[in-house]
Order: structure tokens, then sequence, then C-alpha cells
């Protein structure tokens, strides 16, 4: 089975998702999606993204690798009634189900960047966004302070090293990476752009419950988790992310968490 595919089927992201979907509504708002555009949103999961757009009445097509997570976006488009959205199985290194152009708008919020192979990703994106159209991604800062690049870091500490030639997702959010992958796509450098943005994780529970939601149903999460139990260590672990959640939290209430995460917003002008 493809890793990639089973890294995101392993967990069950639609319960990270249920706490990012203010800023993911937040997100479609500030980039000008109207009724009767065309919009991908790459690597969709259950929607965060792709369900706002559609409210905004866009032409919706939600792409992802995982199954689970394509059947829960169908699934909230038939709950709200939007006829308007569609939810896929693909592969952001190859989307060779679309057709040249078909996109006005291919959005890839946290999505795309977790692809292996970077230079086919930003080439299967330009490929399918029509000329005039905007690519744009929002790719977590590698040894940003905050919150996720934090998590996958103390991670990365109780996981054997990655297998030989794999890249980092982390390194989509390196400007010169960005750019480096999109002018191999044929993209001239002056039509990228960079703005850092902000993310708010929001939960009804302690920093130390959105931990275990972390720990039962991320994929990356997990697997550190699997990791630092065969060597004894899952409580230093766990102690390190209920640390690291508590000290972020920036809820004034004790029965909710509220986390702020800084991303490079990348907008590309196809
Ligand atoms: C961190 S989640 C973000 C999901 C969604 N964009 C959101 O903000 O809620 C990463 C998503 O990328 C998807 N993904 C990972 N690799 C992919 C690939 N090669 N092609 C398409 N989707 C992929 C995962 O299945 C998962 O849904």
């Amino acid at each position: 089975m493809n890793p990639n595919k089973a890294l995101w089927e392993k967990g069950d992201f639609t319960r990270i998702a249920a706490s990012m979907r203010e800023s993911g509504e937040a997100l479609v708002k500030s980039i000008d999606i109207r009724k009767g555009l065309k919009v991908l949103d790459l690597g969709s999961g259950d929607g965060t993204t792709a369900v706002p757009a559609a409210r905004l009445g866009a032409d919706v097509l939600g792409v992802d690798i995982a199954r689970n997570l394509v059947a829960a976006g169908n699934e909230r488009a038939k709950k709200e009634g939007l006829t308007n959205i569609k939810f896929q199985e693909g592969d952001a290194t190859n989307l060779e189900e679309l057709a040249d152009d078909s996109f006005d708008v291919s959005v890839s919020i946290f999505g795309a960047m977790f692809a292996p192979k970077p230079f086919d990703v930003a080439k299967e994106m330009t490929r399918v966004t029509r000329p005039g159209g905007r690519v744009i991604m929002g790719n977590w800062i590698p040894n940003d302070p905050t919150l996720v690049a934090q998590i996958l870091k103390i991670s990365s500490a109780y996981t054997p090293p990655p297998p030989e030639g794999f890249v980092s997702p982390m390194t989509w959010g390196i400007e010169s990476n960005v750019i480096e992958r999109f002018s191999g796509a044929g993209v001239p450098t002056e039509k990228i752009s960079f703005a850092r943005d902000t993310f708010t994780f929001n939960f009804p529970g302690q920093p130390s419950a959105l931990v275990d939601e972390f720990r039962k149903y991320y994929g990356p999460t997990m697997n550190a988790f699997e990791a630092a139990e065969k060597n004894g260590r899952a409580d230093d672990l766990q102690k390190e992310l209920e640390d690291l959640f508590t000290s972020q939290n920036k809820s004034q209430r004790k029965d909710t968490t509220s986390i702020p995460a800084t991303f490079l917003r990348v907008t590309v002008a196809v």
C-alpha cells in the first residue's frame, strides 16, 4: 500500500479538522471565492476549505488521497444539501484524471504539502489551473515556534529516521523551495508571492484532551506514539505535547482550547 495514503487513512483526520472550521471559513472568505468559480481543493480532507467555498457558490472539487476522508467530505456536503461540491480520490503527485486548465482557483491548505515528489505536485497544480487563475497553498513552516511545526518536531524525535530520499513536507514552508518547485513547473518567480497567516485550532475541551485527539486520530502523531511505546517513551511524548499545547493555549476559559498557528500562504498567479 502507498505509505502516503496509509498514513492519512490510518487515523481519522475529521476529528482534528473539527477544530479548524472557523479558520477554514475565514481563509476562503479572504481569497475572493465567488459564485460560478471552478475551485479545486487538493488534499481537501473532509472539506475544511472546500465546504465553505461551496457555500459561497463556487463549483468545488475536493481531491484527497484518503478514501475515508473523501467519504466524510461527501457526507458533509450531502448533510448541508450542497449540490455544487464533490469529493473524489486522487493523488496530488499525479492528477491524470483532471484535464489541463480545469480550475480558476486551485487551493491546497496543509494538503499537497504532505504528498511526496514536490516538483510533481507543483507541476500538477499549475497544469490543472487555467492561465489567469490562481494557485493558493497553505504550508506549515519548519522550526516555527507555533503549534503544528512544534508537534512535528517533537514527534520526529521519537520516530525512526525517514527512508533515504524522503523529502520533508515542511520544506514547503521555505520560500526558496516553493519558488524552485513552481519554477520547475514553468512559473516565473515574480508570479509567486508569500504572506504569513494564522490558523487557529478551537477545541471544546482542555489542551490535554486535544493532545488525546491527536494521539488517537492524527496519523503522524499516532505513528510517533507507536514508535515511542516500543521504546517505553510514550509518557515522555505525552508530557512534551501536553506542555506544548498548554503553553500555546490562548483561551480565557478553563474548559476550551484555542491555539493559533502560523503558516506560509503562497499565491501563484498562473
Ligand atoms: C493535514 S490534512 C488537511 C486536510 C484539509 N486540507 C484541512 O485543512 O482540513 C492533510 C490532507 O492531505 C491529504 N493528502 C496527503 N497526501 C496527499 C496526496 N498525495 N494527494 C492528495 N491528498 C493528500 C490527506 O489525506 C489529508 O486529508
